[in-house]
């Protein structure tokens, strides 16, 4: 596995390992209140705040383990210690100070787009759940301070085991892919592109995708473009001419085509097998 150099600088940093251990002796002193109230929602205001550190119950602690694997050991790591492209939530600052998912919630449901974490559509329930599998994994990370271990991450072996035949009928079948891709057009020569974990990544959540928008004028007026801007007050897209183009969002309508969504509905359906089969398949594309 190539060098990563932020997990070096996070192994590397004794000081702020030091201090998280610090928070969790001082929240496990301060905090022995929530600690007996595993279903208690502290997202109240005079909920104390700061490292907690309590047990869940196994079966919650399970079901999050399973959607963590699903969905978020790809670029945390299996045991959220941290992968190639997702930081080690074991040292994490946020779940540390997080309470009963006050912090976590957030982050899943809305992601971090811009430094490559993608939102989540997931149930409170599920939240729950994997909120209560972090902070085990958090609790048992901090228990197990000092003692020497390998960090696991995602396997780049892994990578160079699946099944070419099988990769190819998913994506013709079963994974739909083909309704937006061919082998031949859009995904020619991608794995020129892309190698390894890099490949693995842009099928999963490829960066970059362009949206199309069509806007509707008050005159009735459509114009259709790809979409460069938009928030709450403002839609702007870049028309066929080339030209870049903006309105406020009160005076248009306006409707998003994004098909890569696909990609965040398809994430929740694999199996380990389809992706390392895909891999395989997508692999043959040079
Ligand atoms: C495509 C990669 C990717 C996936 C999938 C992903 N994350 Fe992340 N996540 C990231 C990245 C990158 C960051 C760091 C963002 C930053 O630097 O602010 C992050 C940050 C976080 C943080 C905040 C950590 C901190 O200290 O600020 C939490 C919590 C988190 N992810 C939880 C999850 C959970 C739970 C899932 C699954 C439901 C998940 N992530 C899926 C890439 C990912
Ligand atoms: C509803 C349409 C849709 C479906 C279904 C779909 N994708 Fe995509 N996919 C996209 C879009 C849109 C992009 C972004 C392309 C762009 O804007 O450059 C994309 C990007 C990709 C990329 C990155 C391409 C590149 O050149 O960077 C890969 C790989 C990929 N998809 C694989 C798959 C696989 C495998 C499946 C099936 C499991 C699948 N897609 C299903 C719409 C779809």
């Amino acid at each position: 596995m190539p060098a990563d150099p932020a997990k070096m600088t996070l192994s590397n940093s004794t000081p702020q390992w030091t201090l998280l251990f610090v928070a969790w002796l001082l929240g496990s002193v301060f905090c022995t209140a929530q600690a007996a109230a595993p279903n208690s929602q502290a997202a109240g205001g005079n909920a104390a705040r700061g490292a907690v550190s309590k047990s869940y119950p196994p079966d919650r602690v399970e079901k999050g383990k399973s959607l963590f694997r699903q969905n978020c050991s790809f670029c945390h790591g299996r045991d959220a210690t941290g992968g190639e492209s997702g930081p080690d939530l074991t040292r994490s600052r946020l779940v540390t100070e997080d309470v009963d998912g006050d912090k976590i919630a957030a982050v899943v449901r809305n992601g971090r787009p811009e430094k490559g974490m993608p939102p989540f559509n997931l149930a409170d329930d599920e939240i729950s759940s994997l909120v209560a599998f972090i902070h085990t994994q958090q609790n048992d990370a901090i228990a197990a301070a000092g003692r020497p271990g390998g960090r696991k991450g995602v396997d780049v072996s892994d990578l160079q085991t699946g099944n070419v035949e099988a990769g190819r009928k998913y994506f013709n079948g079963a994974g739909g892919c083909a309704s937006c891709h061919s082998p031949t057009g859009n995904l020619a020569g991608l794995a020129s592109r892309y190698q390894g974990l890099e490949l693995e990544e842009q099928m999963l959540y490829p960066k970059n995708a362009k949206s199309k928008v069509t806007v509707t004028l008050a005159s009735g007026q459509t114009i259709t473009g790809t979409l460069v801007y938009q928030d709450e007050f403002t839609v702007g897209l870049i028309d066929s001419s080339g030209t870049y183009r903006s309105w406020r969002t009160r005076d248009v309508r306006y409707n998003i085509y994004a098909p890569v969504n696909a990609h965040v509905t398809l994430f929740g359906k694999y199996t380990d097998d389809d992706i390392h089969n895909l891999m395989a398949y997508l692999q043959t594309l040079r």
